[in-house]
């Protein structure tokens, strides 16, 4: 089933090419890039404002965009807002919150946070008074949530990742939001690692508010998603302003449109909404748990080969139970990006760095950085047996 499923991209066919960064950008299957070019031949014209032949078209390739969005996310299209990217899509949440908050208020995020799910937080709290907390990483990259103490009565906002893009590890959005919600809290959730290992349904977890990354689902870069909660939507306030996004509208006088179009003012990214949306239908339609089963046996593989390597120190869970196909290492004595740079050499494509999570690389003690290998539904063993070799050497080399 693997093999039909990789043929069924582009980027993966060169002989001696091996993908180990999906975490940081997925690759496309053809149909997406299909999609976005018939979209663009046929339908390319401004939505929700013309009555030409293409803007009917346009319109109609949007909205069916955003139901593809809503079924992989088991929601109404209404919940769906279109945003540039998964960090527009936090930046919204975040900004639209943050409005009702000041001095006396408390968010609490997390230690494994992405810098997009962190940092509009870090600014708003600068800007509007209110005091930051942050649940910590266990020893094994894992958020601890043994004491959520932290989440008390003057918290209005717990702010997660639903899986950290540097362990791999799944936080436990439904304990989260338990507590986050006893006290009146607001849950945001980062999904942007989440959503690539199948479909999702953000309001059983228990999340409010859903970010999701276009280019991490096999779609076209340049959109996003942010989901939200249909009663909390219909009180948060717009916090970018532009047309598409009004009705009646005077010096005093505003009348913005119920959401989702109150939050996607200027013209929206419509191809790559098209992309995202016939990628969505395509990975709703796979075998999620053959697929599943496979990720888990290269990370297994994986896990194993790194642990008989000289120097690894594998950064987040080394067991398989709650975790991503995505497995973060150092090797003693050797930087991630000399590292990353030989495995370059060799065919094998891999990240090196903080990965936008300094937070998390302190917590862990590995400020250097760590080497990423981030597997998806198309990798396979040649892919892993290619890194392991090519590690091997390459730390002979480096040390
Ligand atoms: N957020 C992306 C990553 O983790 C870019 O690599």
């Amino acid at each position: 089933m693997i093999t039909a499923l990789r043929s069924l991209f582009p980027s993966l066919q060169p002989p001696g090419r091996h993908y180990l960064d999906s975490a940081a950008m997925a690759q496309s299957p053809a149909l997406v890039m299909e999609a976005v070019a018939r979209h663009e031949r046929d339908a390319r014209a401004n939505v929700h404002r013309g009555m030409h032949e293409m803007a009917q078209r346009a319109d109609a390739a949007y909205d069916g965009a955003r139901d593809s969005v809503a079924a992989f996310l088991s929601a109404p299209a209404e919940e769906v807002i279109f945003t540039g990217g998964c960090t527009a899509a936090l930046n919204l949440a975040a900004r639209a919150l943050a409005e009702a908050l000041g001095p006396g208020d408390v968010v609490v995020t997390t230690e494994a946070e992405h810098h997009s799910s962190l940092l509009p937080w870090i600014m708003l709290a600068q800007a509007k008074g209110f005091a930051l907390r942050r649940l910590p990483v266990g020893g094994d990259g894992r958020l601890d949530l043994g004491d959520l103490s932290l989440i008390d009565a003057r918290c209005r906002v717990v702010a997660a990742t639903h899986a950290s893009n540097v362990t791999g590890a799944v936080s436990d959005i439904p304990l989260l939001a338990e507590a986050a919600h006893r006290v009146g809290a607001v849950v945001v959730v980062d999904g942007a690692q989440m959503a690539p290992h199948g479909p999702l349904d953000p309001r059983a977890l228990g999340a409010d508010l859903y970010a999701v990354s276009g280019h991490k689902v096999f779609g076209p870069t340049g959109i996003g998603v942010l989901w939200g909660r249909r009663e909390l939507l219909a009180r948060l306030p717009p916090v970018v302003w532009g047309g598409g996004m009004v009705g009646e509208v005077d010096d005093g006088e505003i009348g913005f449109l119920d959401p989702p179009q109150r939050f996607e003012a200027g013209t929206p990214p419509v191809a790559p909404a098209v992309g995202l949306g016939a990628a969505l239908d395509w990975l709703r339609g796979l075998d999620w748990s053959a697929i599943r089963e496979h990720e888990a046996m290269l990370t297994g593989r994986l896990l194993d080969g790194l642990a008989v390597l000289p120097g690894v120190r594998v950064i987040g869970p080394t067991y398989l139970a709650d975790r991503l196909p995505v497995v973060s290492f150092t090797v003693a004595g050797c930087h991630p990006h000399d590292l990353s740079h030989l495995l370059a050499e060799r065919g094998v494509a891999v990240r090196g760095g903080a990965h936008c999570a300094r937070p998390l690389m302190r917590a862990m003690g590995v400020e250097e950085g760590t080497l990423r290998a981030s597997l998806a539904l198309y990798s396979n063993a040649a892919d892993v047996e290619a890194l392991l070799s090519a590690l091997a050497e390459a730390i002979k080399v480096l040390r």
